[in-house]
């Protein structure tokens, strides 16, 4: 799956976020560059114990230049809230920093990114990981689940149960908030959403 180049020779070696995030706008790892508005950096403290993976930026992410600040977004803040989890306090980013949509009319409709972006964009993300060095993943969906996890990993099986990344940083994977903003059980799954995230803040207090 090495379509693009990947991003690789545009991550720098050393640094911190800051240089990284001045870095992200250069990237040509992949083609998602050339339809989106721009490059949606992670946010948060470098001191952050916790890190959350997400897919990619969505509509209102591109438009903004912010990570999770549409609908799953909100979302995510609230279930964080209710797990007790401080915001401001974590790391959170996306698998892929570049929105992949179809046009549909006047709206750009979410594509999910293939393997081949998920690997290209792949180095930003062990760039991340690498400064921030987070004693938690939350990894979110089955698109930061295939960026981290790899390809065998099934979210549904495993949710809200400690696993390892590869590098051996403690992880608990679970959905991602887009499938609970649109789901028709929504109630039932809120509860399971914030259930996960519980598990994570109480493997982080240990
Ligand atoms: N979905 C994501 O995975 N990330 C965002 O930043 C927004 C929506
Ligand atoms: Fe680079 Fe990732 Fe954007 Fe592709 S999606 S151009 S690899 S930052």
């Amino acid at each position: 799956m090495d379509k693009f180049v990947g991003a690789q020779e545009w991550v720098p070696a050393r640094g911190g976020l800051p240089k990284l995030e001045a870095a992200l706008p250069e990237c040509r790892g992949c083609d998602l560059w050339e339809d989106a508005l721009q490059v949606v950096p992670g946010d948060g403290p470098r001191q952050a114990r916790m890190m959350l993976v997400g897919e990619q930026p969505g509509d209102v992410e591109d438009k903004e230049g912010r990570v999770f600040v549409g609908p799953a977004g909100r979302l995510l803040d609230k279930a964080l809230a209710e797990a007790g989890i401080d915001r401001d306090a974590v790391y959170v980013t996306n698998a892929v920093k570049h929105f992949r949509f179809e046009p549909r009319g006047k709206r750009r409709i979410h594509k999910t990114p293939a393997v081949s972006h998920i690997l290209a964009c792949n180095p930003w993300l062990t760039r991340e990981l690498e400064i921030v060095k987070p004693e938690l993943v939350v990894v979110l969906g089955a698109v930061a689940a295939r960026a981290l996890l790899g390809t065998t990993f099934k979210v549904t099986e495993h949710r809200g149960q400690p696993v390892q990344l590869p590098n051996g940083t403690a992880a608990v994977a679970t959905v991602h908030p887009s499938s609970v903003v649109r789901s028709e059980e929504y109630r039932r799954d809120f509860g399971l959403f914030v259930d996960d995230l519980r598990a994570a803040a109480a493997l982080l207090a240990g």
